[in-house]
């Protein structure tokens, strides 16, 4: 699949994420196989005003490229000027958020509050397009509400604009995460564009990703929280992993983490990733809660394989 000039190697995208799409995680879900990574929300005054902490968002490696950035914001002008600043970055895709019906942002105009504003949509989409000659893409939900689905208009209109592909997580922002994605909502989208349409919305496994593909017609998936201590969901076709195989991604993705991150976020970054790779096993809850008792990112690594070993089949 192409966005712009852009080939990706696969169909299986990973999604941005908000407090959790970090460098390491973005590695993980690449090693996996994930065809394109994607850095959580940056908020575009933020990088036009050089703000320290939003340009610690794109920290980057040459390991996990292709790697898409998403902007919010509503101010075109700043949009504009933030994909100006991004071109010079080592980045390949940069994506727009329509989609995000968080409070804090939507109170801004932004994410999925552009779904009610399509001129103000179309304005953000032809600034951005037109300070960056990288692969633009546009990621939204279907609509504001059940009636007022705009997802296919819009998407038309961002085919119009320049943009090489779009995302459609099939829920509308009065959903949030609530009920189930309708797949009508994604094939909407596929039928209104000749550009690339990546479905996104509940997929946690390979099946469920080639489901949405052949009913929809989209030509991707993008997966969010079942990537969670699961990266090797994006491993096309790998049989299920052993707890040695397993134990090993955890050891990698911590070790990425003391080599990228600050001793205190990586701290943090490892109780919560350790917690999901361990969900459904037996002890899980005990184990998740010992966590927040464990002082270092090392003696996480520590516990952690001990933790395993109570899982794997010792010699007989
Ligand atoms: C904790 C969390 C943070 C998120 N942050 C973002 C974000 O920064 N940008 C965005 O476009 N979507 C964000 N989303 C939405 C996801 O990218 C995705 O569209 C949604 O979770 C549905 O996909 P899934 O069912 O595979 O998780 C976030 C979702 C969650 C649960």
């Amino acid at each position: 699949m192409n966005l712009g000039n852009l080939t990706l190697s696969g169909r299986l995208i990973v999604a941005p994420l908000a407090g959790i799409s970090d460098l390491p995680f973005r590695l993980m879900a690449r090693r996996c196989g994930a065809a394109l990574v994607c850095s959580e929300m940056v908020s575009a005054h933020g990088l036009v005003y050089d703000n320290r902490s939003t340009v610690a968002l794109l920290k980057t490696d040459p390991e996990e490229r292709p790697f898409s950035v998403q902007l919010f914001g509503a101010s075109p002008e700043v949009m504009g000027r933030a994909a100006a600043l991004l071109s010079d970055r080592p980045i390949d895709v940069l994506d727009i958020n329509m989609g995000c019906p968080v409070k804090k942002v939507v109170s801004r105009g932004a994410g999925a509050s552009l779904l009610r504003d399509l001129p103000l949509a179309r304005a953000v989409i032809r600034a951005v397009v037109r300070n960056t000659q990288l692969p633009v893409t546009v990621k939204m939900r279907a609509g504001w509400s059940r009636d007022a689905v705009v997802a296919p208009e819009l998407a038309l209109m961002a085919q119009d604009e320049g943009v090489s592909g779009v995302v459609i997580h099939g829920r509308t922002a009065r959903q949030f995460f609530s009920g189930s994605v309708d797949f009508e909502y994604i094939t909407r989208v596929c039928e209104s564009v000749s550009i690339p349409v990546i479905g996104n919305g509940d997929v946690t496994n390979l099946e469920q990703a080639a489901h949405m593909m052949q009913e929809t017609g989209c030509q991707a998936v993008m997966i969010g929280r079942g990537a969670l201590g699961r990266p090797w969901v994006f491993s096309q076709g790998r049989p299920a992993l052993t707890p040695v195989e397993r134990l090993s991604i955890i050891d990698d993705h911590l070790a990425l983490m003391q080599e990228h991150l600050s001793v205190h976020e990586a701290l943090v970054a490892a109780r919560k990733h350790v917690g999901w790779y361990v969900r459904g096993m037996r002890g899980a809850a005990g184990f998740r809660k010992s966590l927040y008792e464990m002082k270092s990112t090392e003696e996480i690594r520590g516990q952690t394989s001990l933790f395993f070993s109570l899982e794997v089949p010792g010699p007989s």
